[in-house]
Parts: C-alpha cells; structure tokens; sequence
C-alpha cells in the first residue's frame, strides 16, 4: 500500500520498518476519538470557509457512518495501516476521494494523536472515578455493619491497642477519596485541547481552535503550540495517580490475604472469589489479592516507562512518544481490571467477628488503658507505663491476662488499682472510650462513614461531565 506520504519518496518503505512503526494495533482503541475529534476539526473547518459547507457536512456525515460501522463491526481496522488515523483518513479518501483528502487541512498528525490521547483518557478517568465511587460505597456498607466489631490494631504487624473492623475499612475509604481528588486535578490538566497545534508552529490557515476546544468540551485551548504537540505530563500524572491506586489496593490486598489464613481467619473469601489447588485439597487460595499486589508492580513500571521515555525529547513531537499509549493504556486496563474484582471480592467476603474479637482480647492490647487508669487517678505517664509493664511481666509469668489477673497482684503493684480497673480495661470500654475525632470508637466512625459520603458527594459534583 502506498504511503499518504508517498510524495518526497523514491521507493517503498521496507515491510519490516512498515510494521516496526505501525501503532495501530494498540491506538485502534482510540478511532471512537480520533472520530469525534475529527468531526470537530471538519465542522470548524467549514465554519471558517477554510472548506466549504458542503465537503464539511459531507466530512461529518462520513465520519459518523464510519463510527457506526467500527462500532457495530461493519468495517474492521486494517492492521497494516500504519495507525488509527492513518486508518480513518484512508477509508474518508476511499469513500469521498477528494472531499476525504481535505479533511487534514490545517492539522498534523501530530495535534491529532495529542487530542485523541487526552479525549481517550478524559473517558478513561470518568470510569475510574466511577469504580471507585463504587469501591467508597461498598466500604462504607461494610463498615456501618461492624462499627462494634471489635479487632486488634497494629504497628509492626504486633497486636497494638483495640480498634473496630469499621475504622480499619474506613481507612482505606480515606484512601480512595483521595485518590479520586487526585484525579481531578489530574483531569483539569488533560482537559485542554491541543487541536490546532499542527505538527509543532500552528497554521496559516484561519482556525478557531476556541471553537473546536468548545465543541470537544475542553475547558480552554492550549496555549503553546510546541507544548500542545510535544506535552505527555497527563499520561505521566495519570499514570502516577493509577500507582497510588493499585499502591492503594496492593496494601488492602496484603491485609487480606494475611486476614484469610489460619493464622488470622478474621474473613473468608466467597467461593467465587478464590481458587483451589491442584494438588492440596484444603487449599482455599486469595489469588485475586495476590495477583492485585503483583500487578501494582507493573502498573508502577507502566509510570516508570513513560517517564524515563519522555526525559531526554527535544521539542518538539519524537516517535519515541508513540510509547506512551502502550504504558498508559496498561496502567488504565489493569486498575480498572483490578478494581472491578476487588469490590465484589469484599462485597462477598464472609466477615469473623468472633475470631476478630479473640484476637483483640489476647496480646495485651488493653496495656495503655491500663496505664491510662492509673494516670487518671493522679499518676505520672511514665510511672504507670512502669507499672503496667511489670503486670503484664506477671501475666505472662502467670500464664493469664489483664483481665484476669486478681485484684491483689494489681494492688500489690499500686494502690491507685481498684475494682473499677476491670471496666476499664474491657475491650469495648477500651474502644468506646477512644471517642476522639478520627478514632475507632463506634460513634466517632460513624461520623466518619458521613463525612465520606458527603466527601464523596462533593468530589465528583465538582467534576466536568465530559462524556463524548
Ligand atoms: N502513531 C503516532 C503516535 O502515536 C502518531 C503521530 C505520528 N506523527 C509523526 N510525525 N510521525 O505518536
């Protein structure tokens, strides 16, 4: 097949360079956008006389029909074109020969594959936000049922103080809050329309790049044409904020495959969630989780990728950043990969409060309460951290706990202790005492689970309505 750009050359292009540079095994994803795009560019092109009305409505009318036809399977990409727009452009000249050919007036590939990346992407983000606000949904549902589902708290992986399953969930619907603010400002950048850029010094021609911006739902035109051919800083942001999601997830993924194994079994897995072995007939296995945290390494590489190749560009367009599409694609593929099966995953996991509340009632974990008691019967911190260290020396010795141990070793150690010291070091008195803004207790989460509602509310009624 002869070359659009045949022209200024002598002889064929060899078939192994031809599929070397082709892209359009992985950008002909975008010909929805690269369709649109294109109506808009013909309908300013017919608005300011560079076309006339006539081969501008029949452009539109055209590129509608194609759209129709991908979109229903009627006509299939052709591999060995050398990419989407390549592509288009071709079955245009094919079906309107002249009128198809003027289509690219005042336009370069180059303005063009930057537009169809950020209208790709703009979509792309609206649906991550959208698993997401799924995901903060779910988390909430979980935690209103267990805001006094009792578990231990942490650091270091060591039983720390006692907290409640809803405020561990809550936690990581902060996360996520923060991750779909994070994408809004990733998308206030990307929704600027570099239509018009050419391929790196703009045009002769009398566009109206505000129009086009317009008609495309673009918040304003760039304002450089050499940045608007040569910026990728949205893939990259974009990319980064996908890390921090499957970081985000990877982190909630461990937590859960430590949380189904015998040694914890706070939660068991739906059956539809997990798999067996081949070979151990016991074996209820977290593989989702487990291929959610290895694919957060991939997704970090795909962020890696795009920096690493956009470092050393001169200005302006280098096919060096035909790679982007293959890194950030992979990064929005996988994180809406990974979100839509993580949720039913917790939306269907059998929840162990017992097994929770066993866990929490061993270890100690009531030790600063104990040392709290003393405190507010008039004694210094760091005395009655002394103290409490030293009975839970003698329960360890007596092979008992702080709730159990008699009121005569905790007199024995000071006189403040009383028989009150056993409410007090209870685990629910121990939770429900933590009523600080933040805190576990069930009141205090509570709030929180409306506070995230409301968060959440507020974050995606800020955000555009974009959808092409
Ligand atoms: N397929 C190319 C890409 O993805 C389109 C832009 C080509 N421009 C050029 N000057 N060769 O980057």
């Amino acid at each position: 097949m002869a070359m659009m750009w045949a022209g200024r050359f002598s002889k064929e292009v060899d078939s192994k360079v031809n599929a070397f540079n082709s892209s359009i095994s992985f950008d002909g994803r975008m010909y929805g956008h690269d369709i649109i795009g294109s109506i808009a560019h013909a309908t300013m092109l017919g608005k300011c006389g560079i076309i006339s009305m006539e081969d501008s409505e029949a452009l539109v009318a055209e590129l509608k029909n194609v759209l129709k036809e991908i979109d229903e399977g009627k006509l299939q990409l052709d591999m060995n074109a050398e990419d989407i727009h390549m592509f288009i452009e071709s079955v245009l000249t094919e079906r309107l020969g002249e009128t198809g050919k003027r289509l690219h007036t005042a336009r370069s590939r180059n303005d063009q594959v930057a537009l169809d990346i950020r209208l790709y992407l703009r979509d792309e983000t609206e649906e991550i936000k959208s698993l997401l606000k799924n995901m903060i949904n779910v988390l909430c549902d979980i935690a209103e049922k267990h805001t006094d589902t009792v578990m231990p708290g942490y650091t270091h992986l060591q039983r720390a103080q006692p907290i409640t399953f809803a405020h561990h969930i809550m936690a990581y619907a902060q996360m996520f809050l923060r991750d779909i603010d994070r994408l809004n400002d990733v998308e206030k950048r990307m929704n600027q329309c570099p239509l018009g850029s050419g391929a790196l010094a703009g045009t002769t021609y009398p566009i109206d790049r505000d129009f086009t911006a317009e008609l495309l739902r673009f918040s304003s035109a760039t304002v450089n044409s050499l940045d608007g051919v040569s910026d990728r800083d949205f893939c990259i942001e974009l990319a980064s904020a996908i890390s921090l999601i499957m970081t985000h997830l990877s982190r909630f993924s461990e937590e859960i495959i430590l949380w189904c194994s015998w040694e914890f079994k706070f939660i068991e897995l739906d059956d539809a969630y997990a798999t067996g072995s081949s070979i151990m007939p016991q074996k209820k296995n977290p593989d989702v989780t487990e291929l959610i945290r290895g694919k957060c390494a991939r997704v970090i590489g795909d962020n890696m990728n795009l920096l690493t190749m956009m470092k050393g560009l001169p200005l302006a367009y280098n096919k060096d950043m035909q790679e982007d599409k293959e890194a950030v694609f992979d990064a929005v593929d996988n994180v809406k990969l990974c979100l839509s099966t993580f949720i039913p995953l917790l939306e269907t996991m059998s929840v162990y409060r017992e097994n929770m509340r066993n866990a929490a009632a061993k270890g100690f974990i009531n030790a600063t309460d104990c040392a709290d008691y003393l405190v507010k019967k008039g004694m210094a911190f760091r005395d009655a951290y002394k103290i409490t260290g030293g009975l839970v020396a003698l329960c360890i010795e007596k092979k008992t706990d702080l709730e159990h141990l008699p009121i005569e070793d905790y007199k024995s150690r000071s006189e403040l202790f009383d028989n009150d010291v056993y409410e007090s070091i209870s685990l629910d008195t121990c939770v429900n005492m933590r009523s600080s803004k933040g805190g576990p207790s069930p009141e205090s989460v509570r709030e929180q689970i409306n506070h995230t509602k409301k968060t959440l509310n507020k974050l995606l009624h800020s955000a555009h309505n974009y959808v092409t």
